[in-house]
């Protein structure tokens, strides 16, 4: 990759995608290889917002590339909570580390965290904007399942606040998918990524009924309401528990749908989903592992 930096899946071309799904083909297929290629290497975990995937993921990718991690802990126990600057946070981790990975509930924050490090910074999402290793694990997991090529997606959920379809949607131009994107009237995309969108020359509808695509779909990505960034939890309740699947609806289903959540899920897939063949988000989150270890191995 030609990027010091992962900030946003917009910097990923389709070349760029494709070797780091390619390299991370053959470390799933011989995780052995690479044991122990990044050995002395540490990794920075700073998360500033809660998290169980992405950083359990990256611990465990720079852990079996031979490294080690450093983790900055909860707010509450750093000293973000005396009032510490996201800058000096990052111009001190600079000195612990090798890489930063950074998690914060502002948009924005990777950047500006990249502008004062002087090391390499990946975004693990930050606010409403952008979380591009999800994405690399999303596009990952839809070659698994149902091929990049010719692609129909629906997108349904908090696309309004939900930084996974941000950066999955911009990907996806590079793929030419044809893109239908479901949510409630207030949930829609922002009006700033439809235009990125457009102007990448994306094929995107919008609808409001998931019934109204869901027979024509290779992937269905549900998304989480993204309840801790409503600004008012009135707004919140009256969207909450709206855009559900369960395993009656899928069956307007095809019967290759892939099922995709980049959990943590609420109540949008119903547990009876799970037995389904649809289901392919416990697969996809493995699947950040050895995304993960590709991307660190790529940018280190
Ligand atoms: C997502 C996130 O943090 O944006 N979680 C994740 O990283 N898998 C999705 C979410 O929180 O809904």
């Amino acid at each position: 990759m030609r990027h010091d930096h992962l900030l946003s899946a917009k910097q990923l071309s389709r070349g760029d995608i494709e070797a780091l799904l390619d390299r991370a083909a053959e470390i799933a297929a011989d995780p052995g290889a690479v044991a122990g290629a990044h050995a002395d290497t540490l990794l920075a975990l700073c998360f500033f917002e809660p998290s169980t995937r992405t950083k359990m993921s990256f611990d465990a990718a720079m852990k079996r590339l031979g490294g080690d991690t450093v983790d900055m802990g909860g707010v509450e126990s750093s000293s973000v909570s005396k009032g510490e600057s996201l800058a000096d946070t990052v111009r001190v981790v600079e000195g612990y580390a090798d890489a930063l990975v950074l998690r914060h509930p502002s948009e924005g924050a990777a950047k500006l965290a990249s502008e004062f490090a002087d090391l390499p910074v990946i975004n693990a999402g930050d606010g409403a904007g952008q979380h591009p290793t999800q994405t690399l694990l999303d596009l990952y997991t839809i070659r698994e399942n149902a091929g990049l090529e010719d692609l129909t997606i629906g997108i349904m959920g908090d696309l309004k606040y939900g930084r996974t379809v941000h950066s999955l949607a911009h990907a996806l131009t590079n793929f030419e998918a044809n893109q239908h994107f479901v949510s409630p009237e207030s949930l829609r995309l922002p009006r700033g990524v439809r235009y990125d969108l457009h102007e990448a020359g994306a094929n995107v509808r919008e609808h409001t009924e998931v019934g109204d695509v869901l027979g024509s779909l290779d992937v269905l990505y549900v998304t989480r309401i993204q309840r801790e960034r409503f600004p008012d939890e009135n707004e919140y309740r009256q969207v909450a528990g709206e855009y559900r699947i369960d395993a009656a609806l899928l069956e307007a289903a095809r019967d290759d749908l892939t099922v995709m959540h980049p959990l943590p899920r609420v109540d949008e897939i119903a547990a009876d989903v799970d037995e389904t063949d649809h289901a392919t988000y416990f697969e996809q989150a493995h699947n950040g592992v050895p995304v993960r270890m590709a991307l660190l191995d790529s940018l280190l």
